[in-house]
């Protein structure tokens, strides 16, 4: 279930980080990331989850450094049945046709400012001295993907992450793709939903237990 806005999502998420590196096992896509505090991440839908546990369990990475992207219409039920591996938060996995997304202009006296390469757009909306939100859109054959959309907390509910995000689709828009994906935090969702995404399932963000040393 959901498993093409998954393999898209973790595509573009995975182009917007850099992790380029990345192969299926068992149904479950492993993203080598070799970041201190997150080694590997394994992207599965519910029905691979045991899969995507086993490998997290007994890959060679440090406690607390193997994350899981689980796709489940029920968080808390499969979170119950994943233990050991500890739960950190529930996120949605969103899409919408670029076209289709409300824009907002940047409210003043706030500027835009928009940098991309061939497969990856950057907007920072700066104000008073500082960078005061900022986004990124991977934009690959396999869709669009937005990540890291952040408002600082001095500059939130002024409208600037939906300026953001319109930067993006419209900067998206020169190239053929038209479907976006993303995965939403709880107040990210109130913001996607705001402009039109809807969502496509809950995910299940885990880990192995312990802390990275
Ligand atoms: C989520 C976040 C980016 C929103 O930034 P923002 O600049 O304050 O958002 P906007 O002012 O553009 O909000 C646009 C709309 O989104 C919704 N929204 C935004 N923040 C919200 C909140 N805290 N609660 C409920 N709805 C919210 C509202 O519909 C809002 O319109 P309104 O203010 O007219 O009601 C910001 O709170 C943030 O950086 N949070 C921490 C990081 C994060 O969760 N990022 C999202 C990752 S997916």
């Amino acid at each position: 279930m959901h498993d093409e806005a998954l393999t898209r999502w973790q595509r573009g998420w995975s182009a917007s980080r850099g992790w380029t590196d990345y192969q299926q096992v068992d149904d479950v896509t492993v993203v080598r990331v070799d970041e201190p505090e997150r080694r590997v991440q394994y992207v599965a839908s519910e029905e691979n989850a045991t899969a995507a546990a086993h490998l997290a369990l007994t890959d060679c990475h440090p406690p607390g450094t193997s994350w899981l992207a689980i796709a489940t219409d029920d968080p808390d039920r499969l979170a119950a049945g994943l233990k050991p591996l500890e739960p950190v938060r529930t996120e949605w996995l969103m899409t919408i046709s670029l076209a289709d997304q409300a824009s907002y202009p940047v409210p003043p006296p706030y500027i835009l400012e928009v940098s991309a390469t061939p497969s990856v757009i950057d907007v920072q909306i700066c104000g008073y001295g500082e960078v005061a939100a900022s986004g990124r859109m991977a934009v690959l054959h396999t869709g669009a993907v937005a990540d890291l959309i952040t408002t600082e907390p001095a500059h939130r509910r002024r409208g600037l992450a939906r300026a953001v995000m319109t930067a993006l689709a419209h900067a998206a828009r020169s190239h053929p793709t038209t479907t976006a994906h993303l995965s939403a935090s709880p107040t990210g969702r109130a913001l996607y939903e705001s402009l039109g995404w809807t969502t496509v399932t809950p995910l299940l963000v885990a880990r192995t237990a312990g802390t990275p040393t």
